[in-house]
């Protein structure tokens, strides 16, 4: 088992990483202060029909009560709705504020659960047990939320988990296609911060469906450790964590305006940071081997545009990212692989920009 450490200014947390090591969530409940006195496992329909007995065996020596909640899956679910009911769960069930949550899944219930453990009874503690690959980024720097009809993580709160548990072998039955969406993270941490990983993904990561344990390994602590490196210099996202935006002002209005849950998270992410890297290109005068890096990504099948969007359509949609500010659009780019910086880029710039990049990308 590895333990890597998060510090932000408001906690400091550990992410155990390793092959079966729920096991070890029992003793490591047993020693929080205050006492816990009940908890409450949020799961998704698929993750709890494959892992929630795992996970309630795994409490069986805490003597406490244990309740389950399970909502459907797909990230729609990520609701006010669910959130709501969720909350009523806790409520009907006694949970109190020393009781806690364990987020049981992927991002979808790490950021519904996390924010109703984030705002019941004004904040209990929580524990995430990621099961994706994608979670490798969610799981951990403390943004949680749900999604409003009118943009993604719209309503939410940062709150720190206890405890990050991964248990790798949890991922054993991801689908093909979430691993490849939980990729996307992976290489978006290596392009903003380390070019030497990039260099170890491109060389060693070239069919998702054979990956190696070892290097599932290595990749979830690389992919951890920048990202806990950002969330401690910048837990509230006041600057430097917006890099972590890398692909995402796009990506979030293909996944708005495809209708949550129609494209997968990376799946858009892929698009937008191909975008993002066009764009850095050409705004900045540098040389990113776009052509190399959109054909490395296209042997993994990351899809294009949707055909249904338009540019006039994805701009809107970007300017009503909570990142735009008073409707400008804040972009993140690279001046080389490894230095991110922000920049503010007007709607006509974008809007001939996307309107090039959707003739290309259809055309491929
Ligand atoms: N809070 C953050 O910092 C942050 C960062 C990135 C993404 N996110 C959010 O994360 C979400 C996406 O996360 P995700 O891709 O993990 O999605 P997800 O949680 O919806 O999981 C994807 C699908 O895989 C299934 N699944 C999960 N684990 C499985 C397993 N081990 N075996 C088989 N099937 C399994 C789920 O049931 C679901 O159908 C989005 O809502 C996104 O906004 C949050």
């Amino acid at each position: 088992m590895e333990t890597l450490h998060v510090e932000t200014e408001t906690k400091q947390y550990p992410v155990f990483i390793g092959n079966e090591i729920i096991t070890d969530l029992s003793p490591f409940i047993k020693e929080l202060k205050p006492v816990v006195t009940s908890v409450l496992i949020l799961s998704d329909k698929t993750v709890s029909a494959l892992y929630m007995d795992n996970v309630i065996e795994a409490l069986q020596g805490l003597d406490l009560p244990v309740h389950t909640f399970v909502v459907p899956n797909g990230d729609g679910e990520k609701s006010f709705s669910n959130y709501y009911n969720s909350l009523t769960f806790a409520l009907e069930n006694g949970l109190d504020r020393n009781s806690l949550i364990l987020a049981l899944g992927g991002g979808m219930i790490g950021d519904l659960a996390g924010f109703v453990a984030g705002t019941y009874m004004r904040g209990i503690r929580f524990i995430q047990i990621p099961t994706t690959l994608l979670a490798h980024d969610s799981a951990v720097g403390g943004k949680t939320g749900i999604n409003h009809p009118l943009g993604k993580n719209m309503v939410g709160v940062f709150h720190q988990p206890e405890a990050v548990f991964y248990s790798i072998n949890f991922l054993d039955t991801l689908p093909l296609t979430e691993l490849r969406s939980g990729f996307a993270e992976v290489i978006k941490h290596a392009l903003i911060q380390d070019e030497e990983f990039y260099n170890y993904l491109k060389e060693e990561i070239s069919d998702l469906s054979d990956i190696q344990l070892e290097n599932l390994s290595h990749i979830l602590k690389k992919g951890i450790s920048i990202k806990a490196e950002v969330v401690s210099q910048d837990e509230k996202e006041k600057g430097l964590r917006a890099i972590l935006n890398f692909g995402h002002t796009l990506g979030h209005a293909i996944e708005s305006e495809s209708g949550y849950g129609t494209i997968s998270h990376g799946d858009a992410v892929a698009i937008g940071m191909r975008f993002a890297l066009k764009l850095s290109e050409e705004l900045g005068n540098t040389n990113l081997h776009y052509k190399e890096i959109s054909n490395w990504l296209k042997q993994f099948n990351y899809p294009g545009v949707p055909f249904q969007l338009d540019a006039m359509r994805l701009l809107s949609a970007m300017k009503r990212d909570k990142k735009s500010t008073s409707g400008h659009v804040k972009m993140v780019l690279l001046e080389a692989i490894g230095q991110p910086y922000v920049k503010e880029v007007s709607d006509s710039i974008l809007l001939d920009a996307l309107q090039k990049f959707l003739l290309t990308d259809k055309e491929q």
